[in-house]
């Protein structure tokens, strides 16, 4: 069975900018989040208080957020890799923020310039500040999947996923390195162990969510449902989100299977807009348009309205002078 109520994280004005070359317009910004937050969306990642230098698209953070933080009813997390970025939220009047830790030692030093024990410090010192102020933060922990993961014991319970068994929690997870897509880092494969650990660093820590990202979207629900098992092993599953790439065209599937196992949360970018400055080759978010259309089609809820969202969509991808990726929007602006 599948959740009857499915939360969508709507990442486009943060994962789905941060990567675009040319600089998007502060209002076109904020016209873009206000129209998401018209369509029921209840919860829009509005941007991220990073480094200006690493990621300069979104160095607009301060007025994005000054303008929108009053809007009612709606969430609207933003990144923050250090204090630094936590304070400068606050001041904008952020009430809610994001901390983003990698799984892959590699890409962390890539992508925030630390080790991964060095990051889980900082964020430890971001999550304290929050408390303080009882603010809500949400972490995610990502990882590449270039590998399959192979079960090799099978001495506990078990869990059946599109009519495969899969072990639970203890069960040992082997890792078989297969291709590396073309681009990737040096590193290869991120055994389940490592995302179950970073998971749990910041679920620990008093994250309230823990988002697990497949940065580059190259996951198959093969790939996925072991890593989920051992999360969910350390971390309840209500606290898990999921957030997939479309790299390769698994995201819906890699999502249905993350719903079969009890996720009821989900990150999706409005347009299938985005990919990660750090991770070449990577392409966009799934888009939100295809998520709706798909729980609307299970009959599960999401209070989002989709002809909205397309509009939200159209309005993006004329201004970034581009289609949409979201096949749903291409279908419906069709008929
Ligand atoms: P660093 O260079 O190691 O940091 O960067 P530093 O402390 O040495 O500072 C360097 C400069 O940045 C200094 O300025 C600081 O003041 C400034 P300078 O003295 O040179 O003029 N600085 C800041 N400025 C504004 N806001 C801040 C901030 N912190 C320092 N918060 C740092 C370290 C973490 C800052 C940098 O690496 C960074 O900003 N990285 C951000 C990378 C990023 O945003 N990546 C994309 C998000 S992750 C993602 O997309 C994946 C996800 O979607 C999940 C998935 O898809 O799977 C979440
Ligand atoms: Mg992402």
């Amino acid at each position: 069975s599948i959740p009857k109520f499915v939360k969508i994280v709507e990442v486009g004005p943060r994962d789905g900018l941060q990567n675009e070359k040319n600089i998007v317009p502060t209002s076109v910004k904020i016209e873009l989040i206000h129209r998401l937050a018209s369509t029921g969306l209840s919860v829009i990642e509005a941007t991220s208080f990073v480094s200006p230098k690493w990621v300069p698209q979104l160095a607009d953070a301060n007025d994005v957020m000054q303008a929108v933080h009053n809007l009612r009813g709606i969430r609207l997390p933003v990144l923050t890799p250090n204090l630094k970025g936590f304070e400068a939220a606050m001041a904008s009047g952020a009430r809610e923020v994001a901390i983003f830790a990698s799984a892959s030692e590699s890409f962390s030093k890539s992508n925030i310039n630390c080790s991964i024990e060095e990051s889980l410090i900082r964020f430890r010192a971001v999550t304290r500040a929050a408390k303080q102020l009882s603010i809500p933060v949400r972490g995610y922990a990502f990882y590449f999947l270039f590998n399959y993961f192979k079960i090799t014991s099978n001495n506990c319970a078990s869990i059946s996923v599109l009519g495969k068994q899969y072990l639970s929690q203890s069960a040992q997870v082997k890792v078989y390195y297969v291709s590396c897509v073309a681009g990737c880092p040096v590193e290869g494969p991120i055994p389940p162990s490592k995302v179950a650990y970073v998971a749990k660093e910041l679920y620990d820590m008093g994250c309230f969510e823990i988002s697990l990202g497949d940065t580059i979207g190259v996951g198959t629900p093969g790939t996925v449902v072991p890593m989920l098992l051992a999360v969910m092993g350390v971390v309840p599953i209500d606290k898990i989100a999921v957030h997939f790439h479309d790299t390769y065209g698994q995201s819906l599937p890699n999502i249905l299977v993350s719903l079969q196992m009890g996720i009821s949360t989900v990150d999706s970018s409005v347009a299938g807009l985005g990919g990660c400055p750090y991770a070449k080759g990577a392409s966009g978010n799934v888009a939100t348009e295809d998520v709706v259309y798909m729980l609307n089609g299970l009959g599960v809820k999401t209070n989002v309205d989709l002809g909205k969202l397309m509009l939200a969509g159209d309005f993006i991808s004329n201004h970034l002078g581009r289609p949409s990726t979201s096949k749903t929007a291409i279908a419906l602006n069709r008929v």
